[in-house]
Order: structure tokens, then C-alpha cells, then sequence
């Protein structure tokens, strides 16, 4: 904790031409735990501290949205005694955080189909709704069962269902993207990836279209404060074209 606390003072990224909203694919817990000779599910454990670092981070230099992967639609092809686990870890976290939410000033929001989920994860997701519902400033968002194919699908079959009902326009960009998980966020600028694959395995696939990349080998529970400034830095030198000159 002090180290974050550190490097946000350091603060080695200029805090001018920030991004919004910073997405991360939380990758690299599984290898993180083996490298120790420990199980995986000590590694998603790990990965949880991280994040719990990584966004009180991001509140505190001023990025206004925060959204992670934290467990995909493919992910469910996994062991079942490793998935249990994840979930457990979620509740465990929910269950601890709850309380400290609203005290740090951090709205927590899930996208994802998170309706097949244990009656109680989905219970703490409904009480975690409620209490940093008015929470105003930053906000992170945790993608549960989330899938960018499936996210998609969803918004397609919502807009099928509006024609039924009797719409006779076809939705323009703004309002597909209101049909998404992601309704109301604006798209993230800068999309991080540790754990050295590069690949974005089904996360925001509408919602990246102009993100800027950030790959990085190191491994999820290992990410800290130095190498968000460093994506950071990454980003404000990028020239952001969106097709034109
Ligand atoms: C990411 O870490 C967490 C989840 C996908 C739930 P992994 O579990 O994929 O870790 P590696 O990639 O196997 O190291
Ligand atoms: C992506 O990581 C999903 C999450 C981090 C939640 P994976 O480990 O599932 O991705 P692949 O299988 O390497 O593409
Ligand atoms: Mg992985």
C-alpha cells in the first residue's frame, strides 16, 4: 500500500492528457502462483490484492473509470474446483469490501450476465449496487461472466425485441451502445493487458475499437503503481488518428 501510495505522488506520468477510462485484462494469475510452487487459486488471490491496489491508484491520480476482467464467458471451460475457487475469492472480496466502499469514494459496478451466478455472489453484487449506487467521482467496473460476443448478441437480440414491440428506426452507434453492459461509460482510451499474451480474448470488442494497446510480460499480482505510469506514459505519447490525418 505505501508503494502506491509512493508512486502516486511520484506520479511519473504527466497528469495532463489522462485517460477517462483505463480497461485491464487481469492475465497472469495462474503462472504468477506456479512460479512459486504455489496453486493457482493463490495467484487469483493475489490478483484480487492487486486490483484492490491498482484502483485505489487509478482514484487517486484522477482516471474516472476502471474496468477489469475478472472472469469470462470462456472462462467457465476451466476445472471445476478452480472456478469454485474464483468465485469464493469474489465473494470473500465483496463480502470485505462492501463496507470500505463507500468510505474511499469508489462505485463499484459489474457488467456482465451475472444472473447464473450463486444466489449469494449475486446477492453481495445486489448490496454492493445499493451502497455505491450514489457514490459520485470514480467508478470501477468488474466484468463477471462478461464476453464481448455474448455482450453483443445480447444488444442485438434487445434491439430485435424493440422492433417487435414496434421501432422502426435502426439503432445508430449511440444508441447500440446503450444496449451494451457498458451503457452510459465512455470508450476506453487505454486498454492494458499483463502477462505477455497479446491477444484481447473477448473483452470490449465494440468498445476498443479506437483504445490504445499496452502489453506487458509482467504478471498480473505483479503489476503495480510504476507499471500503470508507465502505460500511462505509453498513451500520452501515442498519435490518436481515428482514421484521419
Ligand atoms: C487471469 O489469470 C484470471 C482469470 C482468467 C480468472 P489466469 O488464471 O488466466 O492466469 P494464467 O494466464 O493461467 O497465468
Ligand atoms: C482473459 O484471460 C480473461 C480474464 C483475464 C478474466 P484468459 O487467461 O482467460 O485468456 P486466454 O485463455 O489466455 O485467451
Ligand atoms: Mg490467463
Amino acid at each position: 500500500m505505501a508503494l502506491f501510495r509512493r508512486g502516486a505522488k511520484a506520479g511519473e506520468a504527466p497528469s495532463e492528457n489522462l485517460p477517462r477510462h483505463i480497461a485491464i485484462i487481469m492475465d497472469g494469475n495462474g503462472r504468477w502462483a506456479k512460479k512459486r510452487g504455489l496453486p493457482r487459486t493463490a495467484g487469483h488471490a493475489a490478483g484480487a490484492e492487486t486490483f484492490r491496489r491498482v484502483a485505489t491508484y487509478c482514484k487517486d491520480i484522477g482516471i474516472e473509470y476502471l474496468t477489469v476482467y475478472a472472469f469470462s464467458t470462456e472462462n467457465w471451460k476451466r476445472p471445476k474446483e478452480e472456478i469454485d475457487a474464483i468465485m469464493s475469492l469474489l465473494e470473500q472480496y465483496l463480502g470485505e469490501s462492501i463496507e470500505k466502499m463507500e468510505r474511499d469514494g469508489i462505485r463499484l459496478r459489474f457488467l456482465g450476465d451475472t444472473s447464473i451466478l450463486s444466489p449469494r455472489l449475486r446477492g453481495l453484487i445486489r448490496e454492493t449496487d445499493a451502497i455505491t449506487e450514489h457514490i459520485k467521482g470514480f467508478q470501477a467496473n468488474v466484468c463477471l461472466n462478461y464476453g464481448g460476443r455474448d455482450e453483443l448478441l445480447r444488444a442485438a437480440r434487445l434491439w430485435a425485441e424493440k422492433v417487435r414491440d414496434g421501432a422502426e428506426n435502426t439503432p445508430d452507434e449511440a444508441e447500440f451502445s446503450s444496449l451494451l453492459w457498458s451503457a452510459g461509460l465512455p470508450d476506453p482510451e487505454l486498454l492494458i493487458r499483463p502477462g505477455g499474451e497479446l491477444r484481447l480474448s473477448n473483452f470490449l470488442l465494440w468498445q476498443c475499437a479506437y483504445a490504445e494497446f499496452y502489453f506487458t510480460d509482467t504478471l498480473w499480482p505483479d503489476f503495480d503503481a510504476r507499471e500503470l505510469d508507465r502505460a500511462i506514459e505509453a498513451y500520452q505519447k501515442r498519435q490518436r488518428r481515428f482514421g484521419g490525418l
